[in-house]
């Protein structure tokens, strides 16, 4: 499926924005995820110690990565029309997030999480055509997990 350059160049501006500030910004969007979906919780085992979800470097660090991702997705879909995350990584993820017990909605969670992560984050550079790329790049990144999944289940 196409990516347009214009849809690559407004995600990685955005990126770029953002980047200075990615940490706080990777925790505001998965506090965003237990906001809209707090059934979430559970499923992240790091998060079942006792402790506010704000301190966890683990939950962090899983935001920046679905971040990341999301933006190397949107570049190699440009350049191969194709999510490119390394095959041995991709056959983890698969794993991991069926071993998780993530589903189809999780996914439509995550995503709804993110957009509304990144309009607070660039404010006034938000547009819709900014929106539909990153919706783009997370759609083909998440299908390729749950292409894996289905194999790993
Ligand atoms: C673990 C990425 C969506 C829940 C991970 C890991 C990565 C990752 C890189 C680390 C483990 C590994 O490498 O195997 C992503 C990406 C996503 C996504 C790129 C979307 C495109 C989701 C969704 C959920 C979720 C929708 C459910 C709310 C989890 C859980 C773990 C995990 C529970 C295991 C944490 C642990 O046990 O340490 N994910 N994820 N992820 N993810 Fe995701």
């Amino acid at each position: 499926m196409g990516f347009s350059e214009a849809q690559e160049e407004l995600v990685l501006r955005s990126w770029k924005a953002m980047k200075p500030d990615s940490e706080s910004i990777a925790l505001n969007f998965f506090l965003r995820i237990f906001e809209i979906a707090p059934a979430a919780k559970p499923m992240f085992p790091f998060l079942r110690e006792d402790a506010p979800l704000e301190s966890h470097p683990k939950l962090r660090a899983h935001a920046v990565t679905v971040f990341v991702m999301a933006c190397e997705s949107a570049t190699q879909l440009r350049k191969t029309g194709d999510v490119k995350v390394r095959e041995a990584t991709l056959r983890r993820l698969g794993a991991t997030h069926v071993k998780a017990g993530v589903a189809d909605a999780h996914f439509e969670v995550v995503k709804t999480a993110l957009l509304d992560t990144i309009e607070g984050a660039v404010t006034e550079m938000w547009t819709p055509e900014m929106k539909g790329a990153w919706e783009e790049a997370y759609d083909q990144l998440a299908a390729a997990i749950k292409e894996e999944m289905k194999i790993a289940a």
